[in-house]
């Protein structure tokens, strides 16, 4: 680990890794055309001028083009991982190196530093904060509730992050205002759907080298990241089965192809286990005691809870760690062998690369313009959780499809007046 000072603070791995990091950055680049545009515009106008920014985000390249976009504006900023194992530290070594951007955050490091790496982005006094699953606004809010008036707003990334600051500000607890980009069009439509999808399975087949056709892949919830792993695993040829506990979303699950049943059942006939609710201990003690030999187990929520490892471990005969990367091995006491995957924790960033570029430029061209959005209305915004603006999500999906080479139709006078009017009939 590198800890020093490189012009500034910083905690990454190896800063020698940088000109591999700045590589991946640039090439995620190439991929990021709105974030590009937003950058460029930024650098003329500094609407983030004079803002002490901590980022709480997955360092991945991606995250490495919005941070150049944040500071691009103006912004004072300091990253920090939102999750112990999806560092990419090249990436981190090269945002110290090349960019001059503080970073702490280590792939691997223990719970300890995880939350040290907090501490240290929260020491550098944020006057607004971005969060991927609010483990730094949640740290801010126990421990310095004072603080929590210096800043404008918080900027809340992914689903659970923003149901736990709902449930917060539910219970009178939240003490600044936040904006929920998960729940922005923009964001939980492309990148929870087609970059969960797709980066799930990418992972699972980097960490396994399994052929997907003619498995029974098992997933669990059928919300926007449900839907996008259900269908990338079909379209590998996989006989998928959904689990839910929303009749709603189950129904839809059925009524888009897919087998649905409770996971009691599905634990019995299933080769690879995909948990992807949000919630905790989806797959636990009495599904692995159902489930066939060589069944692989793997998380894409947000936090490792999802699976019920502490209980895997206690059942276990034996485990061998690392039986192959990101694999663990869980031998029973009746023979059978069950393989856990990136330990539970986001298989895409654990074992892949996470999100494709391309859908990261999305969600976080949206990041970057709520941060201006919020500067702007820093007088009216209270401490409540708030939607991002229409007006961004259309400009963002305007050019995202210009910058794909897509046009569309526009709405004819008439057709203007028809779709607005009540007195036009058959
Ligand atoms: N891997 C990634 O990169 C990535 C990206 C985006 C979101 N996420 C995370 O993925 C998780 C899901 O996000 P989403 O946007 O799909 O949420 P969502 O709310 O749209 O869907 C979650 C679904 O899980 C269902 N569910 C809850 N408990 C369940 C249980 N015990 N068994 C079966 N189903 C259950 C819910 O009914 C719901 O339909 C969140 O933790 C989110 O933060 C991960």
């Amino acid at each position: 680990m590198t800890k020093g000072r490189y012009l500034m603070d910083y905690e990454v791995k190896d800063l020698s890794l940088a000109e591999a990091g700045k590589k991946r950055i640039a090439w995620a680049d190439l991929d990021m055309p709105v974030l590009a545009m937003v950058r460029e515009r930024f650098g003329k106008e500094k609407p983030l001028a004079g803002r002490r920014m901590s980022a709480c985000l997955h360092i991945t390249a991606e995250t490495a083009n919005l941070a150049r976009t944040l500071v691009a504006g103006g912004a004072d900023l300091v990253l920090c991982a939102s999750n112990p194992l999806s560092t990419q530290d090249d990436v981190a070594a090269s945002l110290v190196k090349d960019f001059s951007i503080p970073v702490f955050a280590v792939r691997g490091e223990n719970r300890d530093t995880y939350y040290a790496h907090i501490e240290a982005a929260l020491a550098h006094r944020p006057t607004m904060t971005m969060d991927d699953g609010a483990d730094l606004v949640n740290v801010l809010h126990s421990k310095y509730p004072e603080r929590t008036r210096e800043i404008t707003a918080s900027l809340e990334e992914t689903t659970t992050g923003v149901l736990r600051l709902r449930a917060m500000e539910a219970a009178g607890a939240l003490l600044c205002p936040v904006v929920a980009i998960n729940d922005a069009a923009t964001k939980h439509l492309f990148d929870n759907r087609y970059g969960t999808g797709q980066s799930t399975i990418d992972g699972i087949i980097r960490a396994t080298d399994v052929l997907l056709a003619g498995k029974r892949v098992v997933i669990a919830g059928y919300g926007w990241c449900g839907r996008g792993v259900a269908s990338r695993a079909r379209g590998m040829g996989a006989t998928v089965i959904v689990t839910e506990v929303n009749p709603l979303r189950a129904l839809e699950a059925a009524m888009d192809g897919f087998w649905v049943m409770p996971m009691a059942q599905a634990a019995k006939v299933g080769d690879i286990f995909i948990t992807v609710t949000g919630d905790i201990r989806v797959i636990r003690e009495e599904h692995f005691r159902a489930m066939r030999n060589g069944a692989y187990v793997c998380n894409s929520g947000h936090f490792n809870v999802e699976v019920d490892i502490e209980a895997l471990e206690k059942m276990a005969a034996k485990k061998t760690a690392a039986i192959k990367e990101h694999v663990d091995e869980y031998k029973m006491g009746d023979g059978r062998s069950l393989f856990v995957l990136g330990e539970g924790r986001l298989i895409n960033l654990a074992a892949a690369h996470g999100h494709p570029a391309s859908v990261m430029d999305m969600s976080f061209a949206t990041q970057a313009l709520v941060s201006e959005y919020a500067v702007k209305n820093a007088d009216i915004l209270e401490p409540r959780v708030y939607e991002v603006p229409r007006s961004i999500e259309e400009w963002i999906s305007g050019l995202k499809l210009k910058s794909m080479g897509i046009s569309i139709d526009k709405l004819t006078d008439e057709q203007e007046k028809y779709l607005t009017s009540f007195e036009m009939g058959t």
